[in-house]
């Protein structure tokens, strides 16, 4: 028996924020966003008292609302984030009460841009164990409450967003086939918020410092990023002994488009096959990976290969072989 999505949803705030807005807060150029990073515009979560839970919650409100089934079955929730409603409680257990998933038991996952990953994962082996039986798995951030819109070298490349998906049993062959997942916490020094956690608690000082905002130092990231989610998608498919026509969609973490394009090259599939929309939602972190199936769920089919991919702060990375387990064409 395998876990199977069998159903997603996504959801975005309504303001967009451009690129030629960005040009007004900090010396940029669209030309300079565009052709670095693939990003033209992204979405902000605007106003007080509107956190990640939001996100979440009018993701899973759908999600449950397309599957048919009332929030009182779900058994297992799991949200990735980077962007919690609160250092603790989890923002798992805030999105159940708002929804209403009033039999489950829920946690957070912390693993930066590969968050959704680790989540799927996790929650495909509540499925495989047979004990449950209808997983909810959560991908959102709402970065914009993390990201210094002083700082050009971070402020162009997020966004907020996320989406949710339903993990149900399958046994006719479908689901999550395989995974690969890593971390190294060496390469935390170049991707991390400084302050806020136990070691350097919020003060005067800190946020004098602007210690509460990503801090990341681009290049080095994008250096592993294009060389650990290349490696780990080829190594999927090698294992698996999948071949390049063999995978309908690569999906992958929304980091950078050329990060995406050359994880493509490397497992030898053309744009046509590839998922992509961080020009219009730029980075949301957790985010990416449900957005992207979410706005792809027409285009599959039942049996269809789906590879997706990410890199992220920790480091994290990781690849998960799926075939699609139904027909959503409407
Ligand atoms: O999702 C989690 C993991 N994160 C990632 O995967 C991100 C990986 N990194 C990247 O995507 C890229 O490194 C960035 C998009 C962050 C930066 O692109 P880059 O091509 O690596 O630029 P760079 O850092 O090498 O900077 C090149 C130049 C610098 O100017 P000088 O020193 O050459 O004069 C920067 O100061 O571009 C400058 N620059 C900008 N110029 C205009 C940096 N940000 C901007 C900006 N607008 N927004």
């Amino acid at each position: 028996m395998r876990a199977a999505i069998t159903a997603v949803n996504g959801w975005v705030p309504e303001y967009i924020l451009t690129n030629k807005e960005l040009e007004k807060f900090v010396d940029t150029t669209d030309e300079w966003i565009t052709s670095r990073t693939g990003i033209n515009e992204r979405r902000i979560l605007k106003g007080e008292g509107r956190g990640s839970s939001e996100i979440a919650a009018n993701a899973v409100n759908g999600l449950l609302k397309k599957r048919g089934i009332g929030p009182e079955e779900i058994e297992v929730v799991i949200c990735a984030t980077t962007t919690p409603d609160l250092q603790f409680p989890a923002t798992a257990n805030i999105v159940s009460d708002m929804v209403g998933m009033k039999n489950a038991f829920g946690f957070d996952l912390n693993a930066a841009c590969s968050g959704f990953l680790y989540a799927l994962v996790t929650g495909s082996k509540f499925i495989e164990s047979g004990q449950y039986k209808k997983v909810v798995i959560i991908g959102v951030d709402k970065m914009s409450s993390i990201i210094d819109y002083s700082d050009r070298t971070t402020c162009v490349i997020f966004g907020d967003g996320g989406g949710a998906v339903l993990l149900e049993p399958d046994e006719s062959g479908m689901g999550i086939i395989d995974s690969i997942l890593h971390s190294d916490g060496a390469g935390r020094v170049h991707l991390h918020q400084k302050a806020g956690g136990s070691v350097l608690p919020a003060s005067h000082d800190t946020v004098d410092a602007k210690q509460h905002f990503v801090y990341q130092e681009g290049q080095a990231v994008f250096k592993f990023a294009v060389t650990k989610m290349a490696d780990v998608s080829a190594e999927i498919m090698e294992r698996n002994q999948l071949k390049a026509e063999d995978v309908a969609w690569l999906v992958p973490h929304q980091a950078n488009k050329r990060i995406i394009d050359a994880t493509a090259k490397r497992m030898g599939l053309g744009s046509e096959k590839v998922m992509l929309n961080i020009q219009k939602f730029g980075n949301t972190t957790n985010g990416t990976i449900p957005l992207c199936l979410w706005e792809w769920e027409n285009q599959l089919h039942k049996g269809d290969i789906l590879i997706l991919a990410a890199f992220g702060g920790g480091f994290t990375w990781g690849s998960v072989y799926i075939k699609w387990a139904y027909d959503s064409g409407k």
